[in-house]
């Protein structure tokens, strides 16, 4: 196994992916730097969420390597990356909703719940597993809400709650698949000082469609069309890039 070296966080080279004669990842390579601000952007369909699925290994490209931290973990299980340092939410909600959310923060981090069986950590990582599922809710503001079923709560908490078991497993790199979607304004400014507060060290990769306001935590930006990479580089520079406008801002 490669040493641990790396510069960069995660490095993706020529990843290939179909769904029978549909391509959906054509050619895709990306290098994130440690603790880098990476926002992924592209129309629905350009293959987003397939790319994150690659790199969490939910989903096993046809060609191509994914390294993390100078590791090559193209065929690692999900719950093998998740030991690596990597982290993810999903697109779409996947909380027992009859269940309370401190029950279902701890089925999270025993990585019993759907979809994330990747979180599966030693039992003797969280040692008190009720008060570090505690701890989690409350880094998010919802620890009032401990007891209460998450059918209870607002969309936007649910989103709290996914977030918070990501960070619960203090990722290196963090995937975050449209965290604002579908929130209020309120909400969405809760969402984006929680995103802000990430710390330093942890590089976080962010699909996410209202540009105004991921725009404010992206260092970089890849713009994706039809699974292909288009533009990539500097926030300021990809947005002022014709291409750009031509594809996503539709002028
Ligand atoms: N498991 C699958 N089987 C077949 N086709 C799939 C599968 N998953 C995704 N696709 C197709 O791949 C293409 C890209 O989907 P993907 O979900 O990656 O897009 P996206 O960029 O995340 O879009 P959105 O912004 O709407 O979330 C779509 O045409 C989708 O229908
Ligand atoms: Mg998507």
């Amino acid at each position: 196994m490669t040493p641990l070296t790396s510069d960069y966080a995660l490095e993706i080279v020529d990843l290939n992916k179909a769904f029978g004669g549909l391509k959906v990842t054509q050619s895709v390579s990306l290098a994130i730097r440690r603790g880098e601000r990476r926002l992924i952007i592209g129309p629905n369909g350009a293959g987003k969420t397939t790319l994150f699925n690659q790199i969490s290994g939910d989903m096993r490209p046809n060609s191509g390597q994914i390294r993390l931290f100078g590791t090559d973990v193209t065929t690692f299980a999900p719950y093998k990356r998740a030991h690596l340092g990597l982290s993810r939410t999903y697109q779409i909600i996947t909380l027992f909703t009859g269940d309370t959310l401190e029950h279902n923060v701890t089925l999270g981090l025993l990585g019993l719940l759907p979809s994330r069986w990747q979180m599966w950590r030693p039992l003797s990582f969280y040692g008190d597993l009720a008060g570090e599922a505690r701890r989690t809710l409350d880094t998010v503001g919802l620890l009032h809400l401990a007891n209460h079923p998450v059918s209870e709560i607002a969309y936007g908490e649910k989103r709290r709650v996914e977030l918070a078991m990501a960070l619960a497993q203090k990722p290196r790199v963090l995937l975050l698949d449209e965290p604002l979607a579908g929130l209020s304004n309120t909400e969405r400014s809760t969402v984006k000082s929680l995103i802000a507060s990430i710390p330093r060290e942890t590089a976080v990769i962010m699909i996410e469609h209202d540009m105004d306001t991921a725009l404010d935590l992206a260092e970089t930006v890849t713009l994706l069309n039809y699974g292909r990479v288009i533009v990539d580089g500097e926030r300021d520079v990809v947005i002022a890039d014709e291409r750009t406008r031509e594809v996503y801002l539709g002028s």
